[in-house]
């Protein structure tokens, strides 16, 4: 008898019955891999396949599964404290963390608020932003200004300042009191190779973005950007220079001004912060994913010591926490990941080694501008996103044929992860990624770009008249290969 195989159905089966997956439709739901191990860049599931990590498990694995820096200090932690309560206790793991985090970010950045994930860091960085204006007498101050596809986490408060109406939408009822500002697309600008983030914000959006913000001025309490790059949207970077001017403009208006960077925190723009791009500080920084080396829930909301005073004295407290704030073994797993990048313990930091990977990864993306089954190409950093079309018409695919699905599936037959959000495709490497990984990574997923898209003009020619195609996702059945 084959007890792998009987486990492995029985698993599958307790996974079907039981579990409701994160962003999931059940109905017509393929069999998700059996992941039972992770080692470097390399996912395993029991079958003894395996995949490229090509999203560093949705953004937040930095130096690659099984890290023995990282398991030596969560052992090590968990043998000395598992955990306490952060409010009237303290513990070294933190203390250290905060310290050595400290010199990595701006100075006026010195106040620490620890969380457990990206849309808690954004909560607490709401209500502080809301009770910091409260505090000082702004009582009006009640809204928030957010980007048009911009995505902050799926807790209530985050969902409030979600640009993101696919996901959202639904919620409108329960949302804040909130407002959207126009996204600065890089793209708008018709730009395909350069760096995006150095262009000039378009001028109308400015316009329309200052013309907002100054008229809502003494309603608003802080606007939220991801700084640089809106994830969610597609990866779709934008010019520093926005940052910039927002910057300035809300200084001037008193609004304060939320960078949320749970996704593009420690290197994957290129930079440790996408802040240092930004040459301008906000008022908060909620960090998350890649804070524990994305090994562990751990997350932050930073802010100045202006903002704090702002809650010194009786019932100006602000009074929120989470069970597992500052955890002391997801601290020391952080503090683990922070020495990566620090050339003091290694001859190349983290950021350094994987330079010339990032650059080798936007030339070969670049290489792609040729191919008439790709639409608008991004890059920065280790972030890169195409957009499928069709070769034929140069146009997005009719959502029928849900070309980034299928992508994604024949991606995993492939042993690679190359999750879409839409029919856009993207890469959120690891730091970690040798440039054999990569080739590798690149030649598989040219492999599956032209698969794809030969399967959809297929089926395009058969579409009939109405646009409807009966759902015929492909199934997900990895081919049997080496480990
Ligand atoms: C920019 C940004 N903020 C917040 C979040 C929410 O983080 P979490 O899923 O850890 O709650 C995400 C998640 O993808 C994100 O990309």
């Amino acid at each position: 008898m084959d007890w792998s195989r009987l486990k492995h159905d029985k698993l599958k089966k307790i996974d079907q019955k039981l579990l409701w997956h994160p962003f999931t439709q059940r109905q017509g739901l393929a069999e998700p891999p059996l992941i039972v191990r992770g080692r470097g860049v390399k996912l395993y599931d029991d079958q003894g396949h395996s995949y490229y990590d090509t999203i560093s498990s949705w953004w937040t694995n930095l130096h690659g599964h099984g890290h023995p820096a990282l398991v030596r200090a969560i052992k090590n932690q968990a043998k000395r404290l598992d955990h306490v309560n952060f409010s009237g206790f303290t513990h070294p793991a933190a203390l250290e963390l905060t310290a050595a985090l400290t010199s990595h970010l701006p100075v006026a950045l010195n106040r620490f608020f620890y969380s457990d994930d990206g849309s808690t860091a954004v909560e607490a960085a709401l209500k502080m932003a809301f009770q910091y204006q409260f505090n000082r007498g702004f009582f009006k101050k009640t809204q928030f200004a957010y980007l048009e596809e911009g995505y902050h986490g799926d807790t209530l408060g985050a969902v409030g300042v979600s640009g993101v109406d696919d996901f959202h939408g639904v919620f409108r009822p329960l949302r804040l009191p909130s407002y959207r500002l126009p996204a600065p697309r890089a793209q708008a600008l018709g730009n395909k190779t350069g760096n995006p983030v150095a262009l000039t914000c378009p001028e109308e959006v400015w316009q329309t973005t200052e013309a907002l913000l100054r008229r809502q001025a003494d309603v608003t309490a802080a606007v939220i950007v991801e700084p640089l790059i809106q994830c969610v949207a597609g990866m779709q970077p934008y010019p520093a220079d926005y940052l910039r001017r927002l910057g300035r403009l809300c200084r001037e208006l008193g609004i304060l001004v939320i960078y949320d960077e749970v996704a593009t925190g420690f290197g994957r723009t290129g930079t440790f912060f996408a802040l240092d791009q930004a040459g301008t500080v906000p008022d908060f920084l909620c960090l998350a994913k890649g804070l524990s080396g994305g090994v562990l829930p751990l997350a932050l909301t930073i802010t100045t010591a202006e903002v704090e005073l702002a809650f010194e004295g009786p019932g100006k407290t602000f009074l929120h926490g989470h069970s597992f704030t500052a955890n002391p073994i997801a601290c020391a797993s952080a503090l683990a990941s922070l020495r990566l990048f620090d050339s003091r313990f290694w001859r190349l930091g983290a950021l350094e080694r994987s330079a010339p990977v990032s650059q080798a990864f936007h030339d070969y993306l670049r290489g792609w501008q040729t191919r008439p089954e790709l639409g608008d190409i991004r890059f920065l950093g280790h972030i890169g996103a195409v957009d499928l079309v069709n070769p034929e018409t140069g146009k997005p695919w009719p959502a029928t044929l849900r070309a980034g699905q299928r992508a994604y599936q024949l991606s995993l037959a492939k042993g690679l992860v190359l999750r879409p959000l839409g029919d856009t495709l993207y890469w959120f490497l690891p730091l970690c990624l040798t440039p054999r990984d990569l080739t590798n990574i690149l030649k598989l997923s040219t492999e599956v770009l032209t698969e794809t898209t030969q399967l959809l003009v297929r089926e395009h020619r058969l579409l009939p008249k109405d646009g409807v195609l009966q759902d015929r996702i492909l199934p997900v059945k990895p081919t049997p290969r080496d480990v």
